[in-house]
């Protein structure tokens, strides 16, 4: 699918379905602070631990990865994750790894792909999405993508101590 992004530098993006070839590309970037600062991430990096992350959540069905491709480069990745069992819904998350390839609209269009897939292939009715309320870029871009900001309800004691407040975002399919 083609992209025209705000400065036209990247032209094609897609998703796949994560495989175990993108795991050593992933560990470089769950490595890098501000990645985790902003994606909320916590406990320690290991190569051992990252392996046995992604074997996990590639075997659990209530999870979905994809890998983003930009121009053919492998530069992020997204998912859903605690997809109910009805398939009704299911929060969706996503970052670009590599911090040269952000701010080109790849966000913006891998997220929608993801939207696409989640309401069109999977057949889920509603998305939501935790984000820290200082990442700005992130909240702006789910908010002009259509998602709005709703009160965090019963999951929010998995979110405590997180040192920032945590805003979840709804989109239903319309
Ligand atoms: C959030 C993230 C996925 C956005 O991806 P991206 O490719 O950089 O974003 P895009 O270039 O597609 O921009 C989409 C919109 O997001 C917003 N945005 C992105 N970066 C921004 C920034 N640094 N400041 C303000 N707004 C920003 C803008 O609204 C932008 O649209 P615009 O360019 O028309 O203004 C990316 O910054 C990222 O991976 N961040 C680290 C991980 C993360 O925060 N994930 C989300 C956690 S919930």
């Amino acid at each position: 699918m083609s992209l025209y992004a705000q400065n036209a530098r990247i032209m094609t993006c897609k998703i796949i379905p994560f495989n175990v070839e993108h795991i050593q590309q992933t560990f470089l970037w769950v490595q890098d602070l501000e990645l985790r600062r902003l994606f909320l991430m916590r406990g320690e990096v290991t190569w051992e631990g990252h392996q046995n992350y992604f074997r996990k959540v590639l075997s659990n069905p209530s999870q979905k990865v994809y890998a983003i491709f930009a121009d053919g480069r492998h530069v992020g990745n997204c998912g859903f994750k605690n997809m109910s069992t009805s398939k009704v819904e299911a929060e969706i998350w996503i970052y670009i790894g590599e911090p040269l390839e952000r701010r080109h609209g790849v966000g913006r269009f891998a997220t929608q792909l993801l939207i696409k897939e989640g309401f069109e292939t999977l057949g889920l009715k509603s998305l939501y999405l935790h984000v820290a309320d200082f990442n700005s870029a992130a909240r702006k871009m789910y908010k002009n993508l259509g998602f709005i900001e709703v009160p965090l309800s019963g999951e929010a004691k998995d979110w405590q101590n997180r040192g920032c407040r945590i805003i979840r975002m709804e989109l239903k399919k319309t």
